[in-house]
């Protein structure tokens, strides 16, 4: 969700830039904008456009040497997608340039109290910024212009700014929404995350909130909002571009979920051979009288079975609850709680919103999460890696399976031995099994799927996989998809089934086989298409896609493969973005 790229140093601002922003895509966007500074003239370009980042590129003259660059990929929340609400937004004397990455949520007062709202030409909250910064730049020097500014902001900001009297500087600001700097051989990088800087990048900074900064070729100035300088410690930085790369794979849906069973073999590598989780980590979660796991998207399906895993494995009882309604509808907590944030990214904000709140009452809270410098990460009080990669794709799916990985090595952890290291091998083995011959899931998928709706059914571990199913299928094929506990069917959604509307099952365990197939019979004696998803050991008829079978508790991470593939084929079929999906975005910065 925006993302912002900023280049300043020897080499050719906009390819650096426009690099960085192809590597944002994933976040998601629908506009894109660049800004660069041309030193010996003193005289700045704008491109911007509705569309994507290569058809931002193609806009982009092709002559351009500028040594300073700004970059941003919108994501429309204040104002529709249009060319006038795309980033950089320039102030009305045509002095300073902006890209903004997050909500001002005073900014209708900050209009009102500060400018002429005639001058303003786009509907976004970012405009408000960049014309403060030039009105106070009227009296004061620029630094201080922008102090005076971020201290009005209230909401989140990334931001980086130019000043066209200025070419040898750039300037950056970072409150709640993510920015990193990026040290290179010649120049810095400031960028939404590591991936638009991995290229160039050596070192990276993890800039805290309330930050200012002000960055040459050579030099990065730090300080806080009162201007008092900051110090800056950098950390090697690991990532691979390579691990970014498609590879031989069409899409990055694709590749990420043939990268599963490797995922789950290096999750297990690292938490049995390195032993991750401290006796102390282990005793405090252990001293909880219930854990709440707080999440969203797929990461909250992902939240539901570590549910059950730790509630079998450890006996400790647990609460899921979606991150956005925990926010400012809590439930009564017990006295000695432990929280768990689970999320890929590390940066939504609506587990930041909780997050806020759980700190001030003091109570434990530690994330599960794939990037390990996120703000989530960094704000917990420990935070627990998934390994997963880089997840590029929009549609999360190896996320989902790391993350059920590492709660049921936690499960264990907190509970009792249960060989879980082998059965986490025994489940990447049966993922390699499913993925050697799932492109038969193409015919099924032609044979089964309209554009209209579809249904997921499956009882206790299943139906929580069914609604991570459901999910992954509505976000890329748009087909309207509810995942359902089998059961509950016939107390009124049932009146949905008419001829033909596919139902999927999902039946993993012998103790709920028989019901599940008896709600399949209902379904389909009311018109439904049917497929059956199941593993070996029921053995059971009529299954369309056998899958071998692992470890009870272990189940939803093989049977999640099919309903990922389904998703990923029925996108192909109806001729979507796979990887970019409208509307969505990655990494959700916005409550
Ligand atoms: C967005 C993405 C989902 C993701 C959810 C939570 O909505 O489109 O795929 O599951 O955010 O993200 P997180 O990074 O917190 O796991």
């Amino acid at each position: 969700m925006c993302g912002i790229v900023g280049y300043i140093g020897d080499l050719q601002a906009k390819s650096i830039v426009l690099k960085g922003l192809k590597q944002l895509e994933y976040r998601g966007y629908d506009s894109a904008g660049i800004a660069l500074m041309q030193e010996d003239t003193l005289q700045h370009t704008i491109f911007k456009d509705i569309g994507r980042v290569s058809h931002l590129a193609s806009l982009v003259d092709s002559v351009s040497d500028a040594r300073l660059g700004i970059g941003h990929t919108r994501w429309a929340t204040h104002g529709p997608v249009t060319q006038a609400n795309a980033h950089p937004h320039q102030s009305r004397n045509g002095r300073f340039l902006v890209v903004h990455n997050g909500v001002i949520e005073n900014y209708k007062q900050l209009i009102k109290d500060y400018l002429n709202d005639e001058v303003l030409k786009s509907q976004t909250d970012s405009e408000v910024i960049v014309n403060l910064i030039a009105l106070f730049a009227k009296t004061n020097p620029v630094p201080i212009a922008i102090l005076k500014t971020l201290n009005l902001l209230e909401g989140s900001y990334a931001l980086l700014i130019l000043d066209q009297d200025n070419p040898t500087v750039l300037y950056g600001a970072k409150h709640k929404s993510p920015l990193l700097l990026g040290k290179c051989p010649k120049g810095h990088i400031l960028a939404s995350d590591m991936l638009a800087m991995c290229e160039e990048a050596t070192h990276f900074y993890a800039i805290p909130d309330q930050t200012l900064l002000t960055l040459s070729e050579q030099h990065v100035d730090l300080s806080n909002l009162e201007g008092e300088s900051l110090t800056l410690t950098y950390e090697h930085l690991e990532m691979d571009a390579l691990q970014c790369d498609l590879g031989n794979h069409p899409h990055y849906m694709l590749k990420e979920i043939y990268e599963q069973p490797t995922v789950i073999r290096r999750i297990v590598e690292k938490y049995y051979e390195e032993s991750l989780l401290s006796d102390e980590f282990i005793q405090k979660i252990k001293a909880a009288e219930r854990l709440y796991i707080l999440a969203a998207g797929t990461s909250l399906n992902a939240g539901y079975i570590g549910k059950v895993l730790i509630e079998r494995l450890a006996n400790i009882p647990v609460e899921v609850h979606i991150a956005s309604e925990f926010a400012y509808h809590p439930p009564l907590l017990v006295k000695k709680p432990v929280f768990i944030m689970i999320s890929q990214s590390g940066e939504t904000a609506d587990l930041r919103a909780c997050l806020i709140n759980i700190k001030k009452l003091g109570f434990p809270i530690f994330t599960i999460t794939n990037v390990k410098t996120s703000t989530l990460a960094r704000e917990a009080d420990d935070f627990l890696e998934i390994f997963a990669g880089p997840e590029i794709a929009v549609a999360s799916t190896k996320a989902y399976t790391a993350q059920i990985a590492v709660l049921a090595i936690l499960s264990e952890a907190l509970g009792h031995h249960y060989d879980m290291r082998s059965k986490l091998a025994q489940v990447a083995q049966s993922m390699d099994y499913f993925l050697s011959q799932a492109s038969h899931v193409q015919n099924l998928v032609k044979m089964l799927l309209t554009k209209r709706n579809a249904f997921y059914i499956g009882r206790g571990l299943d139906y929580f996989v069914c609604l991570e199913a459901a999910l992954k299928l509505k976000e890329i094929s748009y087909i309207q998809t509810e995942g359902f506990a089998a059961g509950e069917l016939k107390h009124g959604t049932i009146a949905l089934i008419e001829k033909d509307t596919p139902v999927i099952a999902i039946i993993s365990s012998l103790s709920i086989a028989a019901n599940t197939e008896s709600n399949l019979q209902e379904v389909k004696a009311r018109g439904a298409k049917a497929l059956v998803i199941a593993t070996d050991d029921l053995n059971l008829s009529d299954v369309d896609i056998v899958l071998n079978h692992v470890d009870a508790l272990l189940t939803p991470m093989v049977t999640v493969l099919p309903a990922q593939m389904i998703a990923y084929y029925a996108a192909h079929m109806l001729g979507y973005d796979i990887d970019k999906p409208r509307n969505l975005a990655k990494s959700v910065t916005v409550e």
